[in-house]
């Protein structure tokens, strides 16, 4: 009985912890497309500390993706996404983490091109969410 308890109290407070709504999701992502394109930016104007700058941006971003709160209190979509989403989405989330690092790291190695093969992966990983999560 009292773990039964349990399970709704631990989602109410997820979810009001981490109250995250979807404006602030649409915020993230455009956050997001802003730091790729300061990337690309970074490789042609060959400026490291832009490249830099929007690591960590995509990087302080990626992470807070998730459903939104709405979505988690919505039981049908919820549980669509736990079935789903839940490791692809955390998988997508560390590559990107991953490739992130490498940009940075082949940037300030002067190896240009092993740097922008990150980036489209990242690219990648970005449409790839979009088209298979999307329908969050
Ligand atoms: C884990 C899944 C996921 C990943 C990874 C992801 N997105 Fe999204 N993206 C979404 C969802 C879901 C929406 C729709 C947002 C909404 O309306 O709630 C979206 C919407 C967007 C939008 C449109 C925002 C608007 O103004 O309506 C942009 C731009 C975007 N993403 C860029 C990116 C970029 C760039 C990356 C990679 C760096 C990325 N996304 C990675 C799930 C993802």
């Amino acid at each position: 009985m009292k773990k039964l308890l349990l399970i709704p109290t631990l989602m109410f407070s997820f979810s009001s912890v981490n109250a995250y709504t979807q404006g602030e999701r649409i915020e993230d992502m455009q956050k997001m497309a802003q730091a790729m394109q300061d990337i690309q930016a970074g490789f042609f104007y060959n400026n490291l500390d832009i490249v830099k700058d929007g690591v960590k941006t995509l990087k302080e971003t990626v992470v807070k993706i998730g459903p939104t709160s709405e979505e988690i209190t919505d039981k049908d979509v919820f549980e669509r996404w736990l079935r789903n989403n839940v490791k692809m989405t955390k998988r997508i989330k560390s590559k990107i983490t991953r490739r992130a690092d490498d940009i940075e790291e082949r940037f300030a190695d002067n190896d240009p091109r092993q740097a922008l093969q990150a980036y489209e992966r990242i690219a990648g990983e970005c449409l790839k969410c979009h088209v298979e999560l999307r329908k969050w």
